[in-house]
């Protein structure tokens, strides 16, 4: 275990925590989240959220270049995690089939579903310039950001 990152992610969850803390608003924190974890995390280009409608996800806040609007679940690697309800950890983005390619400069991507009373209502995207980008620590580190999220909004 890297300990350094490990203190990284615990700092950065205590930075989420008093972050979101004011409302349960989930554009509000879903807005401030992304920021935070685009600003914070290195060799990161995409940052954000997507909401579920029905068998759609619709972006919402994120940080990066302008994205795709609509995925629908079971397509791509947003689509695949909501759909599976597992979190996808891909280390070459060009290796998984289906991947929706919104910025030409993503090799790595990690996709976090959200869930409430057992249903996934979003799911938290990261994008990296680097394959391989993304280890399990840095999976565990982002999924505690993602419950910190979905504890601010169910309050
Ligand atoms: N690559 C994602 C699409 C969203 S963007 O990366 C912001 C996917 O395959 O679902």
């Amino acid at each position: 275990m890297d300990r350094n990152k490990d203190e990284f992610y615990r700092e950065l969850a205590q930075q989420a925590e008093a972050l979101l803390s004011t409302t349960s608003d989930r554009v509000a924190n879903a807005a401030n989240l992304s920021a935070l974890i685009f600003q914070s995390l290195p060799q990161v280009n995409w940052a954000g959220f997507y909401f579920r409608d029905g068998d759609t996800l619709i972006v919402g806040p994120f940080q990066g270049k302008p994205a795709c609007v609509l995925i629908p679940m079971g397509e791509g690697v947003c689509g695949t995690a909501a759909a599976t309800r597992t979190v996808q950890r891909v280390a070459d983005v060009h290796a998984f089939d289906g991947h929706i390619a919104c910025d030409a400069d993503s090799r790595s991507e990690i996709v976090i579903p959200l869930l409430a009373d057992g249903e996934v209502f979003a799911v938290l995207d990261i994008d990296s310039p680097v394959s391989g980008r993304f280890d399990a620590q840095d999976q565990h580190g982002l999924e505690q950001l993602a419950a910190i999220y979905t504890r601010s909004v169910a309050r």
